[in-house]
């Protein structure tokens, strides 16, 4: 018996010649509940935490969940129970964290283009904290507040200027990006913040990118941090807390991003150097929380030998795992039960009209059709950027804990997909 753990996935193994996540033989989970579909390991939800924990032991951190990685109401529950706090970008996002039973002063509201509604109701709420991403958005804020009788508790995110190293999507604190407030308009900002009578500055903010696997840019980040929150309190604006984002990278294909802990060790040794060891730390990690505990498992329905190349074609499509068409991401692929043929070099894509419809390019495989895949790493970022692209319902998700399975959320019908549509003139069929 075989018992090989997949790099970077702790939970993913094989046990003989059959793929399980925990103590859950992953082929039973696809039988029973169909393919594509999403499962999810809590105990390497926790692990993935507990590095963050281990790294913060005896600091005053809130790590807040970004919640955009994996907005499953079964995975928030894991965080809110774990004692996270919510990093959201939407009303929406905030309405998950509450039916999850989050609380909503550990929530903290980031995005360039909040509504004046989104800021009422999280107003009404009593949300932890407003990340402002512009003056313009300070000023609306503010407005709104007054208008509730409410000062908005606010920190501005600062564009650092500092480069993550990562695919230019993900790369949110450049010069050209249009997240947070340019660097040299960051002290004008919060002396206009301190005058206006509907916000209440407290803290200061920064999110660089997503998959760093680097320390350097985060190192670079905080000297300019610092530098900022110096010059912010020498003008005599007190900032309570300081928020380093997330972006802290996974191993994909042998990508080796620090440890969180060891990260976080290197990060807080330069806080005590400038003497800001012990201020209240919040940080936003999403995709490393999430994104090695989650797998999608499909089926393979045909291959298809071509002139030039060989295709695999799966029941997962790009509207299930978006990132290899978006962002030319990897994601490992391996068999549920692997065969001892050799292996066939494949194009694995999937059934939707597109030719950026391919889940991984030139992979060798033996598979023939009816066997189960695993796409490996799918915890962060595919079902949140899921779709009904070619009216593809979205896949079931399933949360692992031990031998327990749970069915976090029902595979969408056609009735789901078409609820709220209407035909002009007539009733619809059926
Ligand atoms: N905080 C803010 C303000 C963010 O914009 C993000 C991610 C995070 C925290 C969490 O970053 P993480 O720890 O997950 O890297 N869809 C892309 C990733 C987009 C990330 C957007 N912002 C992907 O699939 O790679």
């Amino acid at each position: 018996m075989t018992f090989q753990n997949m790099p970077g996935q702790p939970h993913i193994a094989y046990r003989g010649n059959e793929l399980f996540s925990e103590e859950i033989r992953l082929s039973d989970l696809a039988k029973e509940h169909g393919t594509p579909l999403f499962v999810y390991s809590k105990g390497a939800m926790l692990s993935a935490l507990g590095a963050y924990e281990r790294g913060f032991s005896g600091r005053n951190v809130q790590i807040c969940y970004a919640m955009k990685a994996n907005p499953a109401l079964g995975v928030i529950q894991v965080f809110a129970e774990a004692g996270c706090g919510f990093d959201i970008v939407s009303g929406g996002d905030m309405d998950r964290v509450l039916a999850a039973g989050g609380h909503a002063d550990k929530i903290i509201f980031s995005g360039v283009g909040k509504t004046r509604a989104e800021m009422r109701r999280a107003l009404a709420a009593g949300i932890g904290c407003f990340n402002v991403e512009s003056e313009a958005e300070l000023e609306v804020l503010s407005d709104v507040a007054l208008s509730m009788g409410l000062r908005a508790p606010v920190s501005i995110r600062v564009n650092p200027n500092v480069d993550p190293q990562t695919h230019p999507y993900i790369s949110t604190g450049l010069k050209g990006s249009k997240f947070g407030v340019a660097h040299e308009r960051v002290l004008p900002t919060y002396q206009r913040a301190a005058q206006l009578a509907g916000v209440r500055v407290v803290g200061i903010d920064c999110h660089i990118g997503s998959q760093i696997t680097q320390d350097g840019p985060y190192l670079d980040a905080v000297d300019r941090m610092l530098d900022l929150v110096e010059a912010i309190e020498a003008v005599g604006v007190p900032l309570h807390h300081i928020d380093f984002g997330g972006g802290l990278g996974i191993n994909y294909n042998g990508d080796t991003p620090p440890p969180a802990d060891l990260l976080w060790g290197k990060l807080l040794a330069k806080l005590d150097a400038r003497g800001f060891g012990q201020r209240q730390l919040m940080i936003e990690p999403g995709r490393s929380l999430v994104g090695n505990a989650g797998v999608c498992l499909t089926e393979v329905l045909y291959l298809k030998p071509g002139a030039q190349k060989n295709f695999c074609i799966i029941d997962a499509a790009m509207n299930d795992l978006p990132r290899p068409a978006m962002y030319q991401a990897f994601h490992q692929i391996m068999p549920l039960k692997p065969r001892a043929d050799a292996p066939d070099t494949y194009d694995v894509v999937g059934p939707v009209c597109e030719s950026g419809d391919w889940i991984g390019h030139e992979r060798d495989l033996a598979v023939q059709p009816g066997d189960l895949l695993a796409v490996l790493s799918a915890g962060a970022y595919c079902m949140s950027m899921a779709s009904n692209y070619n009216s593809r319902g979205r896949a079931a998700e399933i949360l692992v804990e031990g031998s327990q399975v749970h069915l976090i959320r029902q595979r969408e019908t056609i009735a789901d997909q078409m609820h709220g549509e209407s035909l002009v003139g007539r009733k619809r069929a059926g």
